[in-house]
């Protein structure tokens, strides 16, 4: 008799926008040999589309909303809970907006994965495509990275680039990185569900050896 295979790591996604990231994630699960399951996806916004998206493909939704908490302390504990409900193996945050607590974080470490629009460590925070814009930086990106305490500041895995063209807007550029986060944020959960990928004190090993530099989407 052949033994039943390993159980794949259950993933569990946040969000709280469009979730065009999530919609990635969905089409990437489809493929045959994808290494992880998305068990559940939450959100802190009860209007969130990509919570339609999620219950499009079957997939458990939770919201706890942000606005019936006294405190950001309140909120976590609450969104902690459910997370344990799910026991993933890996949290993705994929648009989710909210700053996460300390002890959040903590609990997390080396589980939790952020997507953010920009090659960090430049512009941490908001509206990252009007400053690099404004900077005058010819290439752009997105970073994939694990997060720490510390907001958008935790290692980061991996970038891709784009060319910042003379016209671009805020709104055409946020369209190419898309494009690329929608590349790249599946590639990065398939390494971290393969076990390709830890999280090190303040590193990260790629199969095994320390990551000098963060991987690079090639160029198209
Ligand atoms: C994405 O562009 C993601 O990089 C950004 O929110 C957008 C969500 O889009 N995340 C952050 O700014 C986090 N600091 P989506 O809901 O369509 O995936």
């Amino acid at each position: 008799m052949k033994a039943d295979p390993a159980p794949l790591p259950k993933i569990l996604v946040l969000v709280s926008g469009s979730g065009t990231n999530l919609q990635a994630l969905i089409d990437a699960g489809r493929e045959r040999d994808f290494p992880g399951q998305i068990t559940a996806v939450g959100s802190n916004r009860p209007g969130a589309f990509a919570l339609e998206r999620a219950a499009q493909a079957n997939i458990e939704t939770f919201v706890v909303d942000h606005k019936g908490f006294d405190s950001r302390e309140e909120f976590d504990a609450a969104l902690m809970a459910e997370i344990r409900r799910h026991n993933p193996d890996l949290i993705v945050l994929a648009g989710f907006m909210r700053i996460l607590t300390t002890d959040f974080v903590r609990t997390f470490r080396g589980k939790m994965l952020n997507i953010h629009p920009s090659l960090l460590p430049k512009y941490t925070g908001l509206n990252t495509h009007q400053r690099a814009i404004e900077a005058g930086d010819d290439i752009h990106g997105v970073s994939v990275h694990f997060v720490t305490e510390e907001l958008d500041g935790g290692p980061v895995i991996a970038q891709a680039e784009v060319q910042v063209a003379p016209d671009d807007t805020p709104e055409s550029l946020a369209e190419k990185v898309q494009e690329k986060e929608h590349i790249l944020y599946p590639i990065v959960i398939r390494w971290f569900c393969e076990g390709r990928i830890q999280l090190g004190s303040d590193y990260i090993l790629f199969d095994g050896d320390i990551l000098k530099a963060p991987m690079r989407l090639p160029d198209n």
